[in-house]
């Protein structure tokens, strides 16, 4: 199944002059991992709350063109619809959480579907145990660190066992460690997710595209609100590289795109030490 179509998409927000996207086409199927990138104020928060149905119906503008999440049509779905299908996890996890204890915030997506108490439970305590946070429970949110909090707001997503599963820059609050390993737990739970037979689809802002790059199946780069490139990742990033469009290349890549022909490279490296071995240095024992 399609988890998402969007066809000659265009959105102006109320009282701005410029349009926040412009014609986007983009089809994107169940199952895959795709990175949205781009220079900030690109329009890719904007492209995150089409999807979610928040525009057109909780920010004012101008939507042109076609958007369907899962064959819904979000002009005229409502979000509480479209957020039984798609999650979506924002850059400030403040924003997600907002009674006083993890297992309340998790469980208020099910409540609000009118679930059945132990469906309800039951789906609690399976969130809580794949974002690994059992342990948290009774704590009030406001009493976690950022990256905990980034946890409880994932599993206040899962809870609704969306699909689609949207995270917009889901590191920027944490340190170099808490990123690796936000990202290493969402890639994860999807994995364990597709295990259990789902087709998660994951979609993900970010600019760590260094921690990103072996779980994407996909990268889109937007620019000035139009998608520019778009493809298969080490593809995108060369012509990205090429084309001098400001995304966060991982340094690495950088050489090696610059030097792969007159080096005669055939494919990237994964390491550092890689790649100097690859350009015929010697390395130390520990290098
Ligand atoms: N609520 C809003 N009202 C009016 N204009 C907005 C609103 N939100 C975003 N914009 C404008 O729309 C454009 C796209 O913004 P958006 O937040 O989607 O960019 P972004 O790619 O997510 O940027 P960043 O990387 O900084 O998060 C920008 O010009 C921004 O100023
Ligand atoms: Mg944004």
């Amino acid at each position: 199944m399609t988890a998402v179509k969007l066809r000659k998409l265009c959105f102006r927000y109320a009282g701005s002059e410029k349009q926040a996207l412009t014609n986007i086409d983009l089809t994107i199927e169940e199952g895959e991992s795709v990175l949205i990138t781009g220079p900030s104020g690109c329009g890719k928060s904007t492209l995150a709350r089409v999807l979610m149905g928040l525009i057109p119906h909780s920010y004012p503008g101008e939507l042109e063109g076609e958007a369907y999440v899962f064959d819904m049509d979000v002009k005229n779905t409502p979000v509480s619809r479209i957020a039984t299908r798609c999650g979506i996890v924002f850059q400030n996890p403040d924003n997600q959480l907002f009674t006083f204890s993890v297992e309340d915030d998790v469980a208020f997506g099910p409540e609000n579907l009118a679930l059945p108490p132990d469906e309800i439970g039951r789906r609690v305590d399976e969130a809580l145990r794949l974002v690994g946070i059992e342990h948290l429970r009774h704590s009030s949110p406001n009493n976690l660190s950022g990256g905990e909090q980034q946890k409880a707001a994932i599993a206040s997503i899962l809870s609704m066992k969306p699909s689609l599963l949207i995270f917009d820059e889901p590191t920027s609050m944490l340190d170099p460690s808490s990123s690796a390993s936000l990202i290493e737990r969402i890639f994860e739970l999807k994995r364990s997710l597709d295990e259990a037979g789902g087709k998660t689809t994951v979609i993900i802002v970010e600019h760590r595209i260094d921690l990103l790059l072996k779980h994407l199946s996909r990268i889109i780069v937007i620019s000035e609100g139009r998608v520019v490139l778009d493809g298969e990742p080490l593809r995108v990033l060369e012509e990205s590289f090429r084309r001098g469009i400001p995304i966060n290349i991982p340094p690495m890549l950088q050489i090696y795109f610059r030097v792969k022909d007159r080096c005669g490279l055939e494919k990237p490296p994964t390491t550092v030490r890689e790649l100097i071995c690859m350009l015929g240095g010697s390395v130390s024992r520990d290098g």
